[in-house]
């Protein structure tokens, strides 16, 4: 089939993007090939592992089945641009903290899966972490420390019990500041 060529521009970790591409090329190959953001991952390229999962607005979605040209006007984020002010977003040190990873391949989807729930669910239960890591593969058997991770960057996203300061209204022994 003859490919058809087109300009699209895409927002992705908060630039905007312009690249000359098939519309149906998988978003995944425009950000490794075109952009050099390497954290999404290659994985099986048919949707089922989630190595190449990006935040589309605070959705996890796979890129490898995304197709560029869906996403005029939608906001790309990936394992790039979760930091902010040089600082690693809390699921990424929280991943560093507790070095969960064997060969690492699996983490760019698993952290994604991680900060989309905890967009969406600040504060989430056991059932509720392990539901949103269901369908993210991890070949090296990392599950448990993967867990341990979520759970360490949940218990910080957690917003305060009833009366309590905010959390960042607290110093870090956590008393008030
Ligand atoms: S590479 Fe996209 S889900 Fe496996
Ligand atoms: S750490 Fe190797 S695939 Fe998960």
């Amino acid at each position: 089939m003859l490919k058809r060529a087109a300009e699209i521009e895409i927002r992705v970790n908060g630039r905007s993007e312009t690249v000359t591409a098939d519309p149906a090329t998988p978003l995944l190959y425009i950000l490794r090939n075109d952009l050099a953001l390497n954290g999404p991952k290659f994985g099986c390229g048919l949707g089922e592992c989630g190595a190449c999962a990006v935040l589309v607005g605070d959705r996890s979605m796979r890129s490898c089945t995304v197709p560029v040209g869906a996403l005029a006007g939608r906001a790309v984020t990936t394992l790039e641009g979760l930091a902010r002010g040089g600082e690693p977003h809390p699921v990424q040190a929280a991943f560093v903290r507790l070095q969960a990873a064997q060969c690492g391949y699996c983490l760019n989807g698993m952290i994604i899966a991680a900060v989309a729930l905890l967009r969406r669910d600040p504060d989430p239960d056991e059932a509720a972490i392990r539901a949103a890591l269901r369908h993210h593969l991890c070949r090296c058997g990392t599950h448990l420390e993967i867990l341990a991770a979520v759970r360490a960057a949940a218990a910080e996203a957690a917003p305060p019990p009833d009366g309590a300061p905010p959390r960042d209204a607290r110093d870090d022994d956590g008393g008030e500041a």
